[in-house]
């Protein structure tokens, strides 16, 4: 059985989705791997690194593609899905709440795709979250661009000429990344606060040296996920927000709702009652931002206020965050692939096959199309809303 690993074609990304490290262990299991030349080259893997580690290199992406199984980080172009191979197995981010042609394009081709964002967040699977392992580096990258970018100190600095007081660093959203940001600003000194709609978080807030912003919202949805507020309620938590967010140096935000536009937390009202310097790091540009003055993608500055909207913060440290997501990805092959008996009754690696058992919770969540069939009912409903058509 071959594992295909293409070069990653999308707009600044630099990430790959095996690691060499990754490939020998699955070289050992007897999976063959073959890995699209140049592939790690921007996360710092040169080829001779995956050749020493067992693989084979292509120059020619449709071989790549045309593998038994296909490994992706970002979501495929639809040309890249129309290279898949019939039969073939997909496994990558594939965004199947938000990008509904990405869906379509797969059952058109009859392929069978997990993503990895749609893998339940349950104990069994926390080897294989990806969001989670990409999310952790997004809060600790986010959490130095709000140092870089005030033009102060993080740490409170005694000194003969005196004291510098500690910068003020707000998180909203306490997820992964919020949570990552959070320790991160702690260990570069400054003074934490966090803040969610799952009240839930407040003690990891807590426990990370970090004062719980309370505002008396709560907005707990399905499978451990924030639901979307309501208007009544977005415009109180926005009122609040406003009043709380001006004595801070650095507000870092990070809120979303799976497969909705990123909840507005940061009004321009805010914007304005924020001390000259003050920074705002919005990781949620990809899904609109979470402040209603973020540029996604650029560092604007607003009212004498920075705000800075990196995209795919994740592949800025290509070579942590791809070795990262090749263990996911490992840990999620060890569930789809086993020694099958033979004919004759042996198991061994010549006899590996897809096992796939759809009664298993991992395997049915993370299943987007299932041998050209939508079979994830958020990709559905995304296909449906966008026009349906062809799934
Ligand atoms: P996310 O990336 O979907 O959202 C980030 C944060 O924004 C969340 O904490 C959410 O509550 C918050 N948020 C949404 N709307 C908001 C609003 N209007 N105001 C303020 N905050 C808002 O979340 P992430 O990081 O993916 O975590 C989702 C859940 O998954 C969490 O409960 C986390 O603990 C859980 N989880 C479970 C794992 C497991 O058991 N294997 C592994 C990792 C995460």
């Amino acid at each position: 059985m071959q594992v295909g690993v293409p070069t990653e074609t999308a707009d600044g990304e630099s990430r790959v989705a095996l690691v060499p490290e990754v490939v020998a262990k699955l070289k050992a299991k007897g999976l063959d791997v073959l890995v699209q030349r140049g592939a790690g080259e921007r996360a710092l893997l040169p080829d001779s690194t995956f050749t020493e580690a067992g693989a084979t290199l292509a120059d020619d992406a449709a071989a790549v593609w045309a593998s038994d199984v296909v490994i992706k980080i970002s979501p495929p172009s639809e040309q890249e899905i129309a290279m898949l191979g019939k039969g073939s197995i997909l496994i990558g981010f594939l965004a199947p709440l938000t990008s509904p042609q990405t869906t379509r394009a797969l059952a058109q081709a009859g392929a069978t795709a997990f993503a990895m964002e749609a893998i339940p967040r349950i104990s069994r699977a926390q080897s294989m979250d990806a969001l989670s392992s990409q999310s952790n580096i997004a809060g600790y990258k986010a959490a130095l661009l709000g140092a870089e970018h005030m033009g102060r100190f993080y740490p409170m600095l005694m000194t003969a000429a005196g004291t510098i007081p500690p910068a003020k660093v707000l998180v909203l959203g306490a997820g992964v990344a919020g949570l990552q940001a959070l320790a991160t600003a702690k260990r570069l000194g400054a003074r934490t606060t966090g803040y969610d709609v799952r009240p839930e978080v407040a003690e990891q807030v807590q426990s990370l040296g970090a004062q719980w912003l309370d505002l008396g919202l709560e907005a707990a949805g399905e499978g451990g996920y924030a639901r979307e507020l309501t208007d009544e309620e977005r415009a109180r938590q926005q009122e609040a927000l406003t009043e709380a967010i001006k004595g801070f140096d650095v507000v870092i935000t990070t809120a979303l709702v799976p497969g909705r536009p990123a909840p507005k937390l940061v009004t321009e009202e805010a914007v304005q009652g924020m001390k000259p310097g003050s920074v705002i790091v919005d990781l949620a540009g990809e899904s609109g931002g979470n402040c209603e003055l973020t540029e996604p993608g650029q560092t604007v500055v607003k009212h004498d206020v920075k705000i800075v909207s990196p995209l795919n913060l994740p592949s800025s440290m290509a070579e942590h965050s791809s070795q990262l997501f090749a263990r996911n990805v490992q840990a999620l092959l060890d569930l789809l692939v086993a020694p099958a008996a033979g004919d004759d009754g042996q198991t061994g690696p010549s006899k590996l096959q897809l096992t796939m058992d759809f009664d298993d919770e991992i395997v049915s969540g993370a299943c987007v199309v299932r041998g050209g069939e939508v079979v994830h009912a958020g990709a559905k409903a995304a296909v449906e809303s966008s026009g349906g058509g062809g799934a």
